[in-house]
């Protein structure tokens, strides 16, 4: 067992507004854990605060914006020193290749990728302040396994969580001399206001409350890369592997079925 949730625990959890963010939030404040929640939508989050008012704290902020962050900056440690940070936050945008505006990309891009790495600005010195105390410290950085195969529309999409999947990797490197865990979670679909505008099939498709029970446990277990679920998982894996002109043939061939699909419904 992992001494990241053998006790209770100070956690930063972006993205709590909704889906996964918000089923992780409800789940380890069951377990008696203090968390500080952030999204823009404060509404939202003083409607999760009132599961628990006396471990949930409401920290609204914009991601993507250093000035909104630092406003929350004084919170992260409001219950204590801070242990852990799940870096959450993230929005999945589709192209449309023939309507092709890189405006897409971009959005993918700003929220998953740079939202991330902003959020560290105010969540590494805070951790780093815990370390000093002996205390654990975690990064948890909610990625995706979407970008292990190179499925049509998602070129923003899945670009944006192989850089973020690579900026963690990286900064675990980094920071492993200071004991400060990094832990990437890579789900396959998870059912949430993000997937409900899906309008493609969604293999193994699991609940948020599932993907935040498969996150917690591989936490608990001490494990840095966190994949599920493990079906959908091996398969992409598998696919991954075989040779680049047979992934191009496979990868073109659903393109065009989606597409087909979506002149069919439109
Ligand atoms: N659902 C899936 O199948 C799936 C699969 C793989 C990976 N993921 C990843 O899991 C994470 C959570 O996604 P979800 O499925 O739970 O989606 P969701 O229900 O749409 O939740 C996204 C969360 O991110 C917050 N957010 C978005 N932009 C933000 C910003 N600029 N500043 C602050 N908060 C922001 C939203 O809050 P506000 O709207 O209140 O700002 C919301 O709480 C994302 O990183 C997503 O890429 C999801």
């Amino acid at each position: 067992m992992s001494p990241r949730l053998s006790s209770k625990t100070n956690i930063w959890i972006t993205g709590a507004s909704s889906g996964i963010g918000e089923a992780l939030t409800r789940a380890l404040a069951r377990g008696g854990h203090r968390l500080v929640v952030t999204g823009r939508r404060q509404d939202a989050l003083e409607a999760l605060q009132q599961h628990a008012p006396e471990l949930i704290t409401p920290a609204p902020a914009d991601t993507t914006s250093r000035e909104s962050l630092q406003a929350i900056a004084d919170r992260l440690e409001s219950h204590g020193p801070l242990n852990m940070a799940v870096l959450n936050a993230g929005t999945c945008e589709y192209l449309d290749v023939g309507q092709y505006d890189s405006d897409v990309i971009e959005a993918n891009l700003v929220t998953n990728v740079l939202g991330t790495a902003r959020s560290l600005d105010i969540a590494l010195p805070a951790l780093r302040r815990a370390r000093s105390q002996g205390q654990p410290a975690t990064v948890v950085i909610v990625s995706s396994s979407a970008w292990w195969f190179p499925f049509g529309r998602a070129e923003g999409y899945g670009a944006s969580k192989a850089a973020l999947s690579y900026f963690a990797h990286s900064l675990r490197a980094d920071l492993a001399a200071e004991g400060i865990d990094v832990v990437v979670v890579s789900p396959g679909f998870v059912k949430t206001p993000l997937t409900d505008r899906n309008d493609f099939p969604m293999p193994f498709l699991v609940t948020a409350e599932d993907a935040a029970e498969r996150i917690l446990s591989g936490l608990a277990k001490g494990h840095n890369d966190i994949a599920f679920p493990k079906r959908f998982t091996w398969l992409l894996r598998a696919l991954g592997a075989l040779p680049q002109a047979l992934i191009d043939r496979m990868a073109a061939s659903m393109a065009r079925k989606s597409t087909d699909t979506q002149e069919k419904q439109e």
